[in-house]
């Protein structure tokens, strides 16, 4: 009887962890362009409340070469409204990508929620803003200027510091 419930949990749990796995498949769906939002169901009327984004700690480890680098910084959703970002700008790059990391690999996606009254972290090992092609290598010590597009919100424009190559915001004490 013991054994028989422990195997049944035991059961329960992996199917959960099966689901918990399989539901992170993404909707990359539709329109590239961004300019027309369609198939949003709720978006009637109250157009009132427009988020607002504070952005905070962006910046970009210092590439290896004018390939490519990445950018990191905490986007901060002070409105009770949901958004998303859509899409990022830079005189460095014609090439922004928004990546996010599964399995250890990255891959490009279109969109990436901002929660209400949340924030969207890009951070080492996670999701990141990568540039794709640079017109000329930043040193550290110099300034990135990138502009984040948001689907309901304002576009934000972000200074980022260039930081030594293993610079990491969350252990910014260690040199
Ligand atoms: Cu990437």
């Amino acid at each position: 009887m013991n054994a028989r419930t422990t195997r049944t949990l035991a059961a329960a749990l992996s199917l959960t962890a099966a689901l918990a796995i399989s539901g992170c498949s993404s909707s990359t769906a539709s329109s590239g362009s961004g300019s027309s939002s369609n198939a949003s169901a709720g978006a009637q009327a109250g157009e009132s409340a427009k988020p607002k984004m504070t952005v905070s700690g962006g910046y970009m480890p210092e590439p290896v070469n004018d390939k490519m680098a990445g950018a990191f910084m905490v986007i901060k959703n002070d409105s009770n409204t949901a958004d998303k970002l859509v899409g990022v700008t830079s005189p460095l790059s014609d090439d922004l990508q928004v990546h996010e990391t599964k399995d250890q690999k990255m891959q490009q996606v279109q969109s990436m929620d901002v929660p209400a009254a949340g924030e969207l972290k890009l951070e080492r090992g996670g999701n990141h803003i990568m540039f794709m092609g640079l017109k000329n290598k930043p040193n550290v010590g110099d300034k990135v200027t990138v502009e984040l597009r948001f689907e309901k919100a304002d576009p934000v424009k972000v200074e980022l510091d260039v930081k030594e190559r293993t610079y990491n915001a969350q252990n910014s004490t260690a040199h």
